[in-house]
């Protein structure tokens, strides 16, 4: 099929590069034009594993295009996904003015096509793809379809997700629109739910509602797993095995982060409190994940006073395998660090420049550099290059603090070191 992608952030480009590695032919859009560039040389703007490889192959077979030109994306394609930012407002509230705007050019570009389908792929709150987004398409357009498409992928594993789905949900205004749709997606080989626009929105928020959920429930469990001296990973093993349970998103840290987790989680507790509905548990999920990084601080400063001392930070993004620093627990802490009166010197294998734009005086540098004459040295991310680090490594420290915040480190070649929670 002939498809257009209106937005190259994550979501947009691993769509547009997954769907060209089935077949489809794709024509990326954007409005920045480095970033069409990017992608007419088979380049990301972010790191993300695999996508360049998939892009660079894309192009070679002629199934990629990248364009600012929405209307001739349009015009030459089926159907057009919307995978455009919807971020959050100080008060946590959507902001949709993106995809209002993106809307609106799609449905100007649509004018005169027939049957063609929009596919919002943005994560927007209940109601909105048919209370906001249909009407912005009437005013220009008519005889089109339209189908809410959540994604489910994770960062540094977004094409991956992509090509290996564990469910394909599709919201559908109408059956015919869930059907052309539905058969873009055969031979995914996953459940395909067919379901209306509205609780497609909503599926979206409680899947990510309910991993942050897990996330803070096994952190708050793993705060008492170590006041008892108990390591949270073994209680986790156990109860990850209960197949009612399961085993994923059960590792305990400094709290989630990332561009979505903390946004949906808000957002979806902004639109319920706007119709009534009481959301206890999503703002205790909340306040669980701030206090969390509250925790690795104080666990620092019990074993040392951290003025004036250097203190190496390694691991910056908000987990691994990504350049994205978005609600980063390095960014929290490195600002308590800092009130405290550290000296940070900090280490990333990927997004050491996302964080030099919000932290310019930190240092940053090699991991040997960051060791060397250390009081304490704070692991951050489960980056797998730092499961190599050996006691050798950490000799060059002034200190012999080390303490992570994801199981990462191999106690088999570090000794002396603890967990956040273990
Ligand atoms: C998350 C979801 O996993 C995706 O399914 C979803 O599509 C995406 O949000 C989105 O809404 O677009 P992502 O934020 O990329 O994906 O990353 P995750 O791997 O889910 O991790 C989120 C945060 O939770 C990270 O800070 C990670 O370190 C943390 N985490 C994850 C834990 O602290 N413990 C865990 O057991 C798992």
């Amino acid at each position: 099929m002939n498809v257009s992608i209106i937005g190259t952030g994550y979501v947009g480009l691993s769509t547009a590069a997954g769907l060209a590695s089935k077949g489809h032919r794709v024509i990326c859009v954007d409005k920045d034009p480095s970033k069409i560039n990017a992608v007419k040389a088979g380049k990301s703007h972010f790191y993300e594993e695999g996508i360049e490889e998939a892009l660079a192959m894309a192009l070679s077979k002629g199934l990629l295009e990248a364009t600012m030109d929405t209307a001739y994306a349009v015009k030459n394609s089926d159907i057009t996904f919307i995978c455009v930012g919807t971020p959050s407002d100080d008060s946590g509230k959507i902001n949709l003015d993106y995809i209002k705007d993106a809307s609106a050019e799609v449905g100007i570009a649509m004018k005169g096509n027939q049957g063609h389908v929009v596919v919002v792929k943005s994560t927007v709150v209940p109601g909105t793809t048919e209370t906001v987004i249909l009407p912005i398409l009437q005013k220009y357009s008519k005889n089109f379809g339209l189908c809410m498409n959540p994604e489910f992928l994770r960062e540094g594993k977004a094409l991956e997700d992509f090509l290996h789905p564990d469910r394909i949900v599709v919201g559908e205004l109408d059956r015919k629109s869930g059907d052309a749709l539905s058969k873009l997606y055969e031979g995914f080989g996953a459940p395909v739910i067919r379901t209306k626009l509205s609780a497609a929105e909503m599926i979206k928020y409680a899947s990510n509602v309910f991993l942050a959920s897990r996330i803070s429930m096994i952190n708050e469990l793993g705060n008492i797993c170590k006041k008892l001296g108990i390591d949270v990973y073994d209680v986790a093993n156990a109860i990850g095995r209960d197949k009612r349970i399961g085993p994923h998103f059960l590792e305990a840290g400094a709290g989630f982060g990332g561009s979505c987790f903390p946004k949906d989680v808000s957002a979806l507790q902004h639109r319920a409190e706007e119709i009534g509905c009481e959301t206890g548990m999503m703002e205790q999920i909340l306040k669980t994940n701030a206090s969390q990084r509250r925790v690795l601080v104080e666990l620092l400063k019990k074993k040392t006073s951290i003025k004036g001392k250097k203190i190496a930070v390694l691991g910056l993004a908000f987990k691994e395998d990504t350049d994205d620093i978005r609600e980063s627990p390095a960014i929290d802490i490195i600002e308590m660090l800092k009130k405290e009166g550290a000296s940070v010197y900090a280490y990333d294998p990927k997004a050491a420049d996302n964080m030099k734009r919000i932290y310019p005086e930190v240092t940053y540098c090699s991991v040997a550099d960051a060791l060397k004459d250390a009081e304490a040295c704070l692991i951050l991310a489960k980056w797998k290059e730092f499961s190599s680090l050996t006691d050798r490594d950490f000799a060059a420290m002034k200190g012999r603090i080390i303490i992570e915040a994801k199981k990462v480190l191999d106690a088999s070649k570090v000794k002396d070191f603890e967990g956040i929670c273990w």
